[in-house]
């Protein structure tokens, strides 16, 4: 008889669970998520009280170390991020062989990986200063490229952090300032920002983060597993969602505003149109980040006055979304991407620089990962399989096909 288990080389009993839908992959005091009540907190403290009251380098370092800083940790942890604010002249030479059309996401994962060649000191997680200095460094030098993406795509010289600012606003400046200028950030603008990279800053086992942390359980460069992230994020079903969000309403309204008919799209199996922004992983009755962020939305929206027709086309979609049965009995309701999109548009940004933004709010919960993962001493992932191939052929030479 065949053995079965000795063909496939299995020592033991194998978990198949594909999408890992019910599978621990670690464990971790970062992040608490429970889909089923809404509940997101980071380091015990909710993700409302977050957005309301604390600030995104704030919630950075409680990610990152765990506790919420003092006035002068917080201080040490500012100064540290703008002494590594300047990135290596010859990285512009590697962003100039890209053409301009090159999507950001594509752009800022190999100027990320790029980082290792003029950093090539492997961090050594055992000496807390060395791992602060890494961490510092990779906050820094991360907004630097991620904003450098949308000035190449735009024909723009590049621009410089400006230490006298801070993180949030120097997102801004690198963006858009002129190079001999300091841009005047609005400051409704820079809250909302600030909000939403809390909101993003860090989300259990999403896609991208298990990646970081697989990719880094090698012990490969800290800069090479944050590379590896932004490559899993930018999937449309992922943080790739936010861009396609916007993309979807631009196409319904171009197509006459008929909402109806793309719900009806999206309801059809034979159609592979997904509604994007909405459904959730874990999240099974709303994303607690949706409501915070559908308030700021309105926020923003009021205050800089701006009237614009997609919104009305984003109301009339998820009115009908939610009035839907199909929607309804699926638990299908509008996640996070779904609003930054909408804010995203209104403060001007590119459509293209929707992911880069999440990348740049997801970035301290990758580093914190990362860090958990090295500081726990994990072994290397390494999944298993169900192997469901050809048993042993013989080998048939090229004549005999
Ligand atoms: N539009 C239409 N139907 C949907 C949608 C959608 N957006 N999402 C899920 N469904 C349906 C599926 O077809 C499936 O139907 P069935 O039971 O009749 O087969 C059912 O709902 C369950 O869907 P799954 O794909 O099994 O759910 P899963 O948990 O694997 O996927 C995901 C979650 C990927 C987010 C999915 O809802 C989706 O593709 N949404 C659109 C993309 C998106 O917005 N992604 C952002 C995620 S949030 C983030 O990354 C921050």
């Amino acid at each position: 008889a065949i053995d079965i288990k000795k063909l496939r080389g299995e020592t033991g009993a194998i978990t198949l669970d594909p999408g890992y839908k019910n599978t621990g992959a670690c464990e971790s005091e970062i992040t608490f998520l429970n889909g089923e009540e809404g509940i997101l907190r980071y380091r015990g403290y909710s993700i409302e009280d977050l957005a309301s009251k604390s600030n995104f380098i704030e919630v950075s370092y409680l990610l990152i170390f765990g506790e919420l800083p003092t006035a002068a940790e917080l201080e040490k942890f500012e100064k540290t991020i703008k002494k590594y604010t300047l990135v290596n002249e010859e990285m512009k030479n590697i962003i100039d062989g890209f053409p301009k059309t090159a999507h950001p996401m594509g752009v800022l994962a190999s100027l990320t990986s790029a980082l290792t060649a003029f950093n090539p000191k492997a961090v050594d997680v055992s000496n807390e200063k060395d791992m602060y200095e890494a961490i510092c460094k990779t906050i820094a030098k991360f907004l630097v490229i991620a904003t450098w993406t949308y000035r190449k795509a735009m024909g723009y010289p590049l621009n410089y952090y400006d230490n006298a600012q801070g993180y949030v606003e120097n997102f801004m400046q690198l963006m858009f300032a002129l190079p001999t200028d300091k841009y005047k950030a609005d400051p409704v603008v820079v809250g909302a920002l600030d909000k939403l990279f809390i909101l993003h800053a860090d989300h259990e086992q999403n896609c991208s983060t298990s990646t970081v942390r697989m990719v880094g359980s090698s012990h490969a460069s800290l800069f090479a597993s944050i590379s590896a992230g932004v490559s899993a994020l930018w999937g449309p079903l992922h943080g790739g969602a936010n861009q396609a969000v916007l993309e979807m309403l631009e196409e319904i309204q171009n197509n006459g505003g008929d909402v109806e008919k793309y719900i009806a799209k999206a309801k059809d199996k034979d159609d592979s149109f997904r509604l994007m922004g909405f459904g959730h992983r874990v999240y099974k009755n709303f994303d607690p980040r949706a409501k915070i962020i559908k308030k700021a939305a309105d926020d923003v929206l009021g205050a800089l006055g701006v009237e614009d027709p997609i919104l009305d086309i984003a109301k009339k979609l998820e009115q009908a979304a939610l009035e839907d049965e199909y929607f309804k009995s699926r638990n299908l309701y509008p996640n996070v991407d779904f609003y930054s999109g909408i804010i995203y548009r209104a403060m001007g940004i590119p459509t293209q620089m929707f992911t880069v933004l999440f990348a740049i709010g997801r970035l301290p919960g990758w580093i914190a990962q990362w860090k958990e993962m090295r500081l726990r001493n994990e072994p290397i992932g390494r999944p298993r399989q169900v192997y469901i191939g050809e048993n042993l052929r013989d080998f048939k030479a090229i004549n005999e096909r």
